[in-house]
């Protein structure tokens, strides 16, 4: 772990993942710039270290995902993870394997707080997996993707088939996994992979904005809301609704804050907002 301090307390992050705290938001930077953010075993267990510990830490209340110099990420290092792997034991591999699933999807896809993928150039292969785990993705216009194992002779593995297939519909998930032809950063948003691209100078504002939106919402109900979404989408309809109900009346129940009493008696009795427009004002606000 590094020993970057920031307000008097240690920062997390090691040498091939760099971490910034800015007004709540916590920018993660796979930070191997000259292999283009390949991901190494290294960087894997950087990176487990690093979500574990801005998840309790107070400086961060939004996580943006992001990669130093002109890559995202170039997806799986081929030599450090590849190669290193096939003539090691069964032990070793798995430790290589672990590290990775542990952050690209164990972890972020039920992360407790909100995250977001700042897609700031080369994006492919292995890389799809935290990208698509995390909850939002905003690309740079000219950001270049492709799932290119097809072109190295591999599957799209790990776990990125799967991953693929939860945002991108079959025919233009199976048409660049079996063409490995690239794309570009609005594509991407077509494909639903991103949530929108914008222009590369546009592209750190953006993801501010819309990252201080979530930081504005009561965190609670919005951990609440993410995780029902991603549950419930995995139920049956009669199972949803059980859930969804129980979750309802739990998010209520925990919400130290208040916010479904303060939203109704701000909107109805008070007459102050509307809940279409925007957010009830919670305590602080000016
Ligand atoms: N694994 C290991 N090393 C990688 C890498 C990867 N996925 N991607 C890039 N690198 C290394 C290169 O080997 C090179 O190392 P070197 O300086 O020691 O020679 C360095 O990063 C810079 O890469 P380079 O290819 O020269 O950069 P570029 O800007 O011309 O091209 C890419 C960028 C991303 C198009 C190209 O590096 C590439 O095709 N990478 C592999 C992408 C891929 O198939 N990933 C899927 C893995 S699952």
């Amino acid at each position: 772990m590094s020993t970057a301090i920031t307000e008097g307390r240690p920062v997390p992050g090691g040498e091939t993942v760099r971490v910034e705290f800015e007004d709540g938001i916590a920018w993660v930077k796979l930070n191997r710039p000259d292999k283009r953010n390949a991901m190494s075993v290294a960087m894997a267990e950087d990176m487990n270290r690093v979500l574990d510990a801005l998840e309790i830490d107070d400086r961060c209340g939004v996580v943006v995902l992001t990669g130093e110099g002109e890559a995202f990420s170039a997806g799986m290092d081929l030599k450090d993870f590849f190669r290193a792997t096939d003539n090691v034991s069964d032990v070793e591999r798995m430790r290589a394997y672990r590290a990775n699933r542990a952050w690209q999807w164990r972890t972020l896809i039920h992360y407790s707080k909100p995250t977001i993928a700042m897609v700031n150039g080369w994006c492919f292969g292995g890389a799809f997996t935290p990208l698509i785990c995390c909850d939002l993705a905003i690309a740079s216009e000219d950001a270049v993707f492709g799932l290119s194992e097809i072109n190295w002779g591999v599957i799209p593995g790990g776990v990125v088939s799967k991953a693929i297939s939860t945002l991108m519909n079959d025919r233009k998930a199976l048409y660049y996994v079996m063409t490995g032809e690239k794309f570009n950063g609005k594509v991407a948003e077509q494909l639903g992979l991103v949530n929108e691209a914008v222009p590369a100078d546009r592209l750190r504002e953006r993801t501010v904005e819309v990252a201080r939106v979530l930081l504005e919402k009561n965190p609670t109900v919005l951990r609440q809301a993410r995780m029902a979404y991603k549950f419930a989408r995995e139920m049956r309809w009669e199972e949803a609704a059980e859930y969804l109900t129980a979750k309802a009346d739990q998010t209520t129940f925990v919400d130290k804050e208040r916010g479904r009493e303060k939203g109704l008696a701000q909107f109805l009795d008070e007459k102050t907002y509307r809940p279409g427009h925007g957010t009830y004002k919670r305590e602080g606000d000016s």
